[in-house]
């Protein structure tokens, strides 16, 4: 059976049984010398992910913008920047995409805009401007100042004056990021109009930006102080943010998208929601309300790397799933430390197992196939402007941002020119680990193959889920099927029971086919995916 036929035999949609593979293009492949990635560079690049056999791409932002946040101040939503290339490359992507039986989908941010959009241009104009109500205009507070102490998540009040109007604009992010009014319908129709536009040219989906902070409380009212706040914790820490994300409203916008969306065949939605678990799974909306088909769970980025912590986990998140919602899981992405650096780089490929044997739709941070770790960047070279306003807290992005290692040539054959942030770290690159069977790289592949073509992986349910000790074990079940997964999260090595069973792969790569029979041995790090009867 083809991969193809196979995706179409199954029940489930694509994003259900696929592997998402986050790009941030920026540091994928540069065409052009010009030390940035490009769209042309990811294209030059598919057949790579073909063979890694990811099934759907989601590509960071790509729209004109600044850069004051690399892309995530977009200033025109039915656009490509030229730093990426043109509409034209970006069909071109698209098609060549398709043509190998993957899915891509676009970033998009409902939630601000560029500072350079003409929306806000517009708006900031004058308080008369038809506009001014596509953002979230205020009087400074009775005695000057801004109008109430909501803080902004990269730093300092969440409000800017304007000195054209003299009034205060709301911004969840910089100030270069004015956030949207989502009370007024223009701005639906407007934003469904962009949506459109991509869902036209045959795009897959969206990853839709920060959702959470799509409405805040219309009154103002003042932030209370977080209890747990003491010298030395980050300023963003000073106040529980209650009257500023999750608000309800978002469901009403998010049931609209949806909506939009399910009007295209086979599309997905997913949203990016950095929220408890409760809460998270909210966003799947209701039968009557549906919201997005993936709200990301992040749980496993800030996760304690603990077979009990995990597991604990697993269990909480499957009891809070709604009936008929499909999970998803993350384990990195362009806004938290990688994978190798976070858990060390002997649990890599742990880490890897365990991603690609949960239940629900993995995504895969480029790089994180390689075990990259996060690149030191010296405090003169920082470029993430989260880091340059709040230094000092391990907020800076730019270490997890780092090209893409191809090859041994001079920048990792990323690009004949100056790469926009210095490669580094230990881990080898692309073609190294393709001829390496031992490879985290190899692994990566055979774990995603073996998720395609054994039903227990890729849509059965859980049966037991338990940790002994340091062993997190799990059985994934479907039919007849059922496979046990062992992960060792200790540095010695563990016997642990197994009824019958024989190794389907081990992170190791060299166990496939042996017999399994009460006590298994797992070596140092070590995970197995066990066939059972
Ligand atoms: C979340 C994105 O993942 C992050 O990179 C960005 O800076 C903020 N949203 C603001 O758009
Ligand atoms: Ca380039």
């Amino acid at each position: 059976m083809t991969r193809d036929t196979a995706i179409a035999a199954s029940p489930c949609a694509w994003w259900q049984r696929g592997v998402i593979y986050q790009i941030y293009p920026r540091s994928f492949q540069d065409s052009n010398g010009d030390g940035i990635g490009d769209l042309p560079g990811i294209t030059r690049r598919l057949d790579y992910l073909r063979w890694l056999g990811v099934d759907a791409l989601w590509l960071s932002p790509v729209y004109p913008s600044p850069m004051a946040d690399f892309g995530y101040d977009v200033a025109d939503y039915t656009g490509i920047d030229p730093i990426f290339g043109t509409l034209k490359d970006f069909d071109e992507l698209l098609a060549e995409t398709h043509r190998r039986g993957m899915k891509l989908i676009m970033d998009f941010v409902p939630n601000h805009t560029s500072e350079e959009h003409p929306w806000f241009r517009e708006s900031r104009a004058s308080r008369e401007n038809p506009r001014r109500d596509w953002y979230i205009w205020r009087d400074p507070a009775p005695g000057g100042g801004p109008p109430n102490n909501w803080l902004s998540e990269f730093g300092g009040p969440a409000w800017t004056q304007d000195p054209a109007t003299g009034q205060y604009y709301y911004h969840a992010y910089l100030p270069q990021q004015p956030d949207l009014n989502w009370r007024n319908p223009d701005v639906h129709a407007a934003v469904h109009t962009a949506m459109r536009f991509w869902l036209e040219r045959g795009v897959d989906g969206f990853r839709l930006d920060t959702v959470h902070h799509l409405f805040e409380d219309e009154g103002l009212h003042d932030n209370p102080p977080n209890p747990d706040f003491r010298d030395g914790m980050a300023p963003i820490l000073a106040y529980t943010r209650v009257h500023q994300m999750d608000l309800p409203q978002v469901q009403d916008v998010l049931a609209g998208l949806r909506q939009l969306t399910d009007a295209y065949d086979d599309r997905v939605l997913i949203g990016e929601v950095y929220l408890p678990l409760e809460r998270i799974v909210t966003y799947y909306g209701t039968d009557l309300q549906p919201g997005v088909h993936l709200p990301f769970n992040f749980h496993l980025i800030g996760a304690a790397w603990r077979a009990s912590f995990i597991a604990d986990l697993m269990v909480r998140y499957e009891s809070l799933l709604p009936p008929g919602r499909w999970p998803n899981w993350v384990l990195g992405n362009h806004d938290r430390s990688r994978v190798a650096s976070r858990f060390g780089a002997q649990n890599a490929a742990l880490a890897c197992m365990l991603l690609l044997t949960l239940r629900g739709t993995p995504t895969l941070y480029y790089g994180d196939e390689l075990g990259l770790t996060d690149v030191p960047i010296p405090p003169a070279a920082v470029q993430d402007p989260w880091e340059l306003r709040v230094p000092g807290f391990g907020y800076g992005r730019d270490p997890v941002r780092t090209p893409m290692p191809w090859d041994k040539t001079l920048h990792g054959g990323f690009t004949d020119g100056t790469p926009w942030l210095p490669l580094g770290g230990s881990h080898g690159d692309v073609e190294s680990q393709r001829n390496d069977a031992t490879s985290l790289l190899r692994l990566t592949r055979d774990l995603i193959a073996l998720r395609r073509r054994n039903a227990a992986l890729s849509e059965g349910s859980y049966g037991a889920i338990e940790s002994r000790g340091d062993v997190l074990v799990y059985e994934r079940v479907a039919g007849s099927a059922r496979v046990v997964v062992l992960l060792n999260f200790s540095s010695v090595t563990v016997h642990t029971p197994l009824v019958q069973g024989q190794v389907i792969l081990s992170t190791a790569g060299d166990r496939a086919g042996e017999h399994a029979a009460n006590l298994v041995a797992l070596r140092p790090h070590e995970g197995l995916i066990c066939a059972c009867t």
